[in-house]
């Protein structure tokens, strides 16, 4: 493929814009279009970045001068625009969560299995630069075999739900739409949680159809456990604040904050505190977007393929079932 890359955005949301200006900034890319079918969003985003502009996404896709698609639109509307996609011959990159249903996940799974085109789900954890160093000293064994993991997403939804909007559906429940970034970092770091045991509570957003906040234990096939705390409702800055405890040390860090603290034992097995310094970016669209960029043009292997998605929306799935019914449930990854 020739650069640059014809990119076209899906959605003219805040998000969507943000990776609008992740593309502007990659030079091996091109923002061609936007869509949405909000008229004077479209139009003032069109003007804003000098792209054309669709209302409709079908007549985006059916555009011969776009090889990629960004899709930054509702949850529920995931499964028939990545479908859409890859059957125009785009390359994608959809959202997380990948979609709200197994259903919904498996059949993206296997659009993309049917697929010569690179599909990628956004777990933008992934590229957040304190997870990304975390993943690495423990890959590289600086604080040994990992037996306790925790994340939490905490983030007020006040201002974005509302009722009759996507995210008061009921099946956007707080730990599949915003937990699941919390469950796809630890299942990066420590594997995949077998079996989760949750409960959770409505005290925040009594009214929404879903509780506010969850917590939820996990036990991950190579024997660590793990735990996860989901809060749409807390009264606080948004933090993703996730430890890290191995046997020789422990990794302590977020998304918001300017360092993480690494603890690694001394000659004497004391455990001695190193300050980290970090750059702060929790929506590092911009890495996330080089990554798909180069994927699209110089080949490899896409490490957050729709299947990792997949995945973490079945472990949020299950956390789900479980507070709902007071059991532990067995998380099941087949797609
Ligand atoms: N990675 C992250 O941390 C992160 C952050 C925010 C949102 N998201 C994800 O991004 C997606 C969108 O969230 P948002 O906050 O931008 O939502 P939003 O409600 O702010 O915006 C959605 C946009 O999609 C448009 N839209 C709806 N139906 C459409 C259609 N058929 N065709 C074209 N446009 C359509 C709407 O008009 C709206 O402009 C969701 O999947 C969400 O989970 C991810």
């Amino acid at each position: 493929m020739t650069t640059p890359l014809r990119v076209g955005v899906i959605s003219c949301s805040g998000m969507a814009r943000t990776h609008m200006k992740a593309v502007q900034a990659n030079d091996r890319a091109a923002l061609v279009a936007v869509c949405d079918i909000d008229e004077a969003k479209l139009a003032q985003t069109a003007a804003d970045f000098g792209t054309r502009a669709y209302t409709d996404y079908r007549d985006m896709l059916a555009a011969d001068d776009i090889d990629a698609v960004i899709i930054v639109t509702p949850d529920q509307l995931h499964r028939e625009m990545v479908e859409a996609a890859l059957a125009a011959g785009k390359h994608v990159l959809c959202e997380k969560p990948l979609a709200l249903t197994r259903a919904d996940c498996a059949a993206i799974v296997n659009a993309g299995r049917a697929s010569n085109r690179v599909l990628m789900v956004g777990q933008i954890c992934r590229y957040t630069p304190g997870f990304a160093q975390a993943k690495a000293l423990i890959d590289a064994g600086e604080i040994g075999e990992l037996y306790f993991v925790e994340s939490e997403y905490a983030h007020d939804y006040a201002k974005i739900l509302h009722a009759g909007g996507w995210r008061s559906d009921p099946l956007r429940h707080g730990m599949v739409g915003g937990g699941c970034h919390a469950v796809d970092l630890l299942r990066w770091v420590a594997g995949d949680p077998v079996e989760v045991t949750a409960y959770g509570n409505r005290f925040c957003m009594p009214d929404m159809p879903y509780d506010d906040c969850t917590i939820a234990i996990l036990r991950f096939g190579s024997g660590c456990v793990g735990k996860v705390f989901c809060s749409t409702g807390c009264k606080r800055g948004y933090t993703m604040r996730s430890c890290f405890y191995g046997t020789k040390g422990t990794i302590i860090t977020d998304n918001t904050s300017p360092e993480m603290t690494v603890f690694r034992c001394d000659e004497t097995g004391k455990a001695v505190a190193e300050q980290v310094p970090l750059v702060i970016n929790n929506h590092n669209a911009v890495g996330e977007f080089a990554e798909f960029c180069s994927l699209v043009l110089d080949g490899g292997e896409v490490k957050t393929t729709a299947l990792e998605g997949a995945k973490s929306v079945a472990a949020c799935l299950a956390i789900v079932e479980s507070a709902a019914e007071g059991r532990p449930v067995t998380v099941d990854y087949r797609f």
